[in-house]
């Protein structure tokens, strides 16, 4: 079956370098080539000269027109090996009880997350109902960028496509489960930056046909609270989704996650990204953890905007203070003291008051919903969640409400494929599948957008 035309160029530029990857099986290689030559007459023929080379096998072509278009089909190859047929998934799982005790209501679902300049794949199991979800697999790999640079998209982009055959390989060998017992394939449908997201939403589109399971889109901001929700336990709380692209203050009415708050204009983490940039501060392993290392340093709270507009927040404004202060720092017209205290203002001291400033800002606008939803208890997920200051800061102000904060560490607070796998296999039991004409990604997509149908 051809794709979609937009997507047709994508896809065979995709499978070109998965067929280029070390490691591929030999029936999954031939499944990619028939699936080229479907799409497209000129990619099947580059394909299969590739797959020729390395695997030694001469395709047979079969040429049909369809619609006005050539289309062409490799019917078996010359050596009359058969693609694997596919089996009943019921024999597969009894291959594997022993190790996973899976049941006929067992379900298992492979995520893929992409939207920034982490790749996670992820694969997770549902037992039946009531019992915690079990995470088989959750392995990451980032691209950093040198010092001074923030991502770009394009690169980021090419890190995810050189990256995701051999990620997905170590996913099912450490999850110790084949792809026929996995359910359906999940991937982030959005928010997020383009070009990355496609790349992810291209592979996840060319695992559903090589494997034939069905898609299930995700939504990015779904996918960190439900996964909070697992780990924590948290039943119903107010959540604090803080990370490098969304900064939203959310809770849950009626099926939907209503956005409490939000900023207005740049995210939280992405303010503190651009000031590590400013600094120099090095993006190894992530330049919101090298600022907190240096915050910890800090003693002279440096008097800064404090933007919180009405239930929203705003941080370019900040930012833009910080920097000016930053260049007057690193400027040589002297050293710059304190008036008070008299003692040398640092660069700790930059990082300290960004933080405490922004920090506090998101604990005031957490507290107002918790207040008007009249909840106890506060999820802070995202990136920026693993600040153990923000934690803090956070927790003091629970507990003078009699609350509790539950946070994650950095494997389910960071960007993963876990949480994709979570919530997309979430949606797949109640029903809802993306098919493969609507499996494409966008960089807009509402957290209050997505019906959970999966809650009460
Ligand atoms: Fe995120």
């Amino acid at each position: 079956m051809p794709l979609p035309a937009p997507y047709r160029l994508l896809s065979a530029t995709l499978i070109f370098e998965l067929i280029l990857a070390p490691g591929l099986c030999f029936s999954q290689l031939m499944k990619l080539s028939d699936f080229c030559w479907k799409s497209s007459v000129t990619t099947g023929v580059v394909i299969s000269v590739c797959l020729e080379k390395k695997v030694g096998v001469k395709r047979k072509m079969r040429s049909t027109v369809v619609g006005g278009r050539e289309c062409c089909a490799a019917i078996q190859s010359e050596s009359g090996s058969e693609l694997l047929q596919p089996r009943l998934k019921s024999e597969y799982r009894q291959t594997i009880t022993t190790a996973i005790n899976l049941t006929s209501t067992t379900m298992i679902a492979l995520g893929l997350e992409g939207s920034a300049n982490k790749l996670g794949v992820g694969i997770i199991l549902h037992p039946p109902e009531g019992s915690p979800a079990q995470i088989l697999a959750n392995i990451r790999h980032t691209f950093v960028s040198p010092p001074g640079e923030g991502f770009l998209p394009k690169d980021t982009a090419k890190h995810h496509r050189s990256w995701l055959v051999k990620l997905v390989r170590q996913a099912l060998k450490e999850a110790g489960v084949t792809v026929k017992v996995v359910d359906c394939i999940c991937y982030t449908k959005g928010p997020g930056m383009g070009a990355p997201l496609q790349s992810v939403a291209v592979a996840a589109r060319m695992l559903s046909l090589l494997w034939g399971k069905e898609l299930v889109g995700v939504n990015h901001c779904i996918g960190h609270v439900e996964m909070g929700r697992e780990i924590t336990g948290a039943q119903n709380p107010v959540v604090l989704y803080v990370s490098g692209g969304n900064t939203q203050v959310i809770a849950y009415a009626s099926q939907r996650y209503r956005i409490f708050g939000e900023a207005l204009d740049i995210a939280v983490g992405n303010c503190l990204d651009r000031f590590a940039r400013t600094l120099n501060i090095s993006n190894d392993p992530a330049p919101g953890y090298n600022i907190e290392q240096m915050a910890k340093k800090g003693k002279h709270l440096l008097d800064l905007p404090y933007a919180v507009k009405g239930m929203d927040c705003s941080f370019s404004g900040i930012l833009a203070i910080i920097d000016i202060l930053a260049q007057k720092l690193e400027s040589n017209t002297g050293e710059w003291m304190d008036d008070i205290t008299g003692e040398v203002i640092t660069r700790e001291d930059l990082c300290f008051s960004l933080q405490e400033t922004v920090f506090a800002m998101l604990v005031e606008i957490t507290e107002r919903a918790m207040a008007h939803v009249g909840s106890s208890q506060v999820l802070i997920v995202g990136g920026v969640g693993c600040n153990q200051r923000l934690q803090e800061m956070m927790g003091m102000m629970a507990r003078d409400r009699g609350g509790s904060v539950f946070a994650t560490d950095e494997r389910f607070c960071i960007d993963n494929g876990i949480m994709i796998a979570h919530a997309g296999l979430l949606a797949y039991s109640t029903g809802f599948i993306t098919p493969l004409e609507d499996s494409t990604c966008t960089q807009r997509f509402r957290t209050d957008e997505v019906f959970v149908k999966w809650r009460d």
